[in-house]
């Protein structure tokens, strides 16, 4: 090739790479890279305004953030290499096999959020392991502070019930959890990256007299005082006496899991669950990275396509990390033996007490 024709052909390579691409016109003037994703505005659209109630990070948003878990930890690496079916991962069956999976005792409660769903996915007409995926990652980017989720669609309707005893339970020993999260690929880090969630959370059944009581004081922010707060020593109990899978707590109306306590002062995890408090990007990150993992469960990237750019870009603005107001930083139990706790200052007021969700 003479030096002419070799730019003359530079020149056509870099035209053609950098055609630009041309984009799918979706809805209410917005555009897709994939004409499969113009659909999720439209489901974007109706859930934002009917399940969380005009883009709220309330309950419905927190459990359709704990629903995506309970469906995609429904997978199996050792059955898998043993050539037995230990669930399909992310693929929907705790939507379709309600009657089964919502019946394991880890799931108690999930059958409210997945009846509420039920009803968009068949309207939209996608499958119900994407729904779940995608439902818990537009209902987490309404928290403010919160990551923005990968959402890769193409999942299969078609799926099996996931076995009993898959999903961990706040009462179960710290290394029977590591271990089952571990069989589904995650390391005791990675776990404490995925309780993140804890940050937007409450719970209704560990303590059924006493609903929607919030893990932490900002349960609509997606922020550190989890972290915080999981370290502060127990004192009471937030309703009538101590439950399976429940600690003591150390502010009247908040709840704490016995298995948050645990994994927040265990040494393989301390360090990693400490250093969220004065990190919040890396807590983000660290969670949109690990729930890329989890949300694909059972399938391969390659398989499905990116719709990502259709998740919402969340509100960056939460509070700077606290000791709740009539807290010390004696009241602390660190427990990352490598890093001293942070030196934070406590809210100013009374003594704090935390409103039901
Ligand atoms: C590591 C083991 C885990 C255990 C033992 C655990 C246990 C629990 C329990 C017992 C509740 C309270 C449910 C209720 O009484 O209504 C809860 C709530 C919640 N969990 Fe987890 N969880 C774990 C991991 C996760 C993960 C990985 C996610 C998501 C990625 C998640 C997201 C949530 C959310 C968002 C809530 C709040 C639901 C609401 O406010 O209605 N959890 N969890
Ligand atoms: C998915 O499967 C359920 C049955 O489990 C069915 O009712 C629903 O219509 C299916 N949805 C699609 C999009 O095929
Ligand atoms: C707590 O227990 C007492 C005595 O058993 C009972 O009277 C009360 O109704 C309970 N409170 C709640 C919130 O269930």
């Amino acid at each position: 090739m003479s030096f002419k024709n070799i730019l003359v052909f530079a020149t056509f390579a870099v035209a053609a790479y950098a055609a630009p691409q041309k984009r799918a016109e979706c809805s209410a003037g917005r555009t897709a890279s994939n004409a499969a994703c113009c659909q999720w505005f439209d489901v974007l659209d109706d859930i934002q305004e009917n399940l969380f109630d005009d883009g709220e990070c309330g309950e419905d948003a927190h459990e359709s953030l704990r629903l995506t878990f309970h469906d995609a930890i429904g997978f199996s690496l050792s059955a898998e290499r043993e050539g037995k079916f230990g669930g399909g991962g992310a693929d929907g069956s705790i939507m379709a096999f309600a009657q089964i999976e919502t019946n394991f005792h880890a799931n108690i409660g999930v059958d409210e959020i997945v009846e509420e769903q039920r009803p968009f996915a068949l309207k939209h007409q996608v499958s119900f392991g994407d729904f779940i995926q995608f439902a818990g990652a537009v209902g987490v980017s309404n928290c403010a502070g919160g990551p923005r989720l990968q959402f890769l669609a193409g999942r299969s309707n078609i799926s099996r019930p996931a076995p009993d005893l898959t999903v961990p339970e706040p009462s179960d020993a710290t290394q029977k959890i590591f271990d089952r999260m571990g069989d589904a690929g995650f390391s005791p880090v990675e776990v404490v990256d995925l309780l993140a969630s804890h940050t937007v959370a409450a719970q209704d059944h560990v303590d059924s007299t006493i609903p929607g009581t919030p893990f932490d004081s900002t349960p609509s922010q997606f922020d550190a005082q989890f972290f915080i707060e999981t370290l502060l020593k127990g004192t009471l109990f937030p309703g009538n006496g101590s439950n399976v899978g429940e600690e003591l707590s150390p502010l009247p109306g908040e709840f704490r899991l016995q298995s948050d306590f645990e994994i927040a002062r265990d040494p393989r995890t301390a360090c990693e669950w400490q250093s969220f408090i004065t990190n919040h990007n890396s807590m983000v990150t660290k969670f949109e990275t690990v729930m890329s993992k989890l949300s694909i469960l059972g399938h391969q990237a390659r398989d499905l396509v990116d719709c990502s750019e259709v998740i919402p870009v969340p509100n960056t603005k939460v509070n700077p990390p606290k000791l709740p107001a009539g807290k010390t930083l004696a009241d602390i139990q660190g427990a990352c033996a490598a890093t001293p706790f942070p030196r934070l200052s406590a809210d100013p007021g009374p003594a704090t007490t935390i409103a039901p969700v």
